[in-house]
């Protein structure tokens, strides 16, 4: 009963490619940020967890230097889910075609995971899941202010209309319009709490909130 309710229609389903094959150069370590401590575990972990124990993923794809496979390796020997490994690019896109090559066949989604994300949550994960199933692609996002999501806003739905008229598709509301953007990639709001590691501050803040719990807004 954990998370069948909500996840069982996509069980299976998803190839994550979860990259670490950065080298952390702001963070300005030893090792590259990835590995880096968070309350005890190394950062690239936290997110690994979370995915292993979706029953929607089918299998993990980690992008790591090979010298750093044991961390997962290990990692994996608590968990059901197979784990595979590729090796990194030089550029971030570089690092997500090589993953590609490695998945499934048999995966209907993949999702690409910056490891320097550790506190992505399993429900923000399951609505980008769902968009990127309906609308073909989806991104996590935060507005930044108000502001902007209302301007992005009537953008998407613009470019609908012109995409309608064009093609001359059938449509019965506003959501329909944008749903046949299929090419487009959907923003699904996401957490303010998902936050990317790159500075010496920002594990300040993943640890506070980590031992706060997510904070109001
Ligand atoms: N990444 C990767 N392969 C690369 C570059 C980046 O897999 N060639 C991964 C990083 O490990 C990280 C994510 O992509 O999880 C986002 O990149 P970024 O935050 O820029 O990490 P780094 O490139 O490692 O850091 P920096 O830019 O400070 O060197
Ligand atoms: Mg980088």
């Amino acid at each position: 009963a954990r998370d069948d309710a909500e996840g069982s229609g996509n069980r299976q389903s998803v190839s994550v490619i979860l990259l670490a094959g950065g080298k952390g150069t702001r963070m300005g370590a030893n090792m590259p940020k990835q590995y880096l401590p968070l309350l005890g575990r190394p950062i690239a972990l936290h997110s690994f967890q979370t995915f292993a124990h979706m029953m929607e993923v089918l299998e993990i794809v980690v992008v790591c230097d090979p010298s750093y496979r044991d961390v997962f390796e290990e990692a994996a020997k608590d968990v059901a889910v197979p784990v595979k490994f590729a090796m990194p690019g030089k550029e971030r896109q570089d690092s997500v075609r090589s993953g590609l090559n490695e998945i499934s066949n048999s995966a209907k989604l993949v999702c690409v995971h910056d490891s320097a994300r550790p506190l992505v949550l399993v429900k923000d994960i399951r609505k980008v899941l769902n968009d990127a199933a309906v609308h073909g692609a989806a991104v996590l996002g935060v507005p930044v202010k108000a502001t902007i999501k209302e301007v992005i806003e009537p953008e998407l739905l613009r470019r609908g209309f012109e995409l309608v008229e064009r093609e001359h598709l059938e449509v019965t509301d506003d959501v329909s319009i944008v749903e046949h953007l299929k090419h487009m990639v959907f923003i699904t709001e996401g957490s303010y709490t998902n936050l990317k590691v790159t500075t010496p501050d920002d594990l300040l803040v993943a640890e506070r909130i980590l031992h706060q719990g997510t904070p109001a807004g």
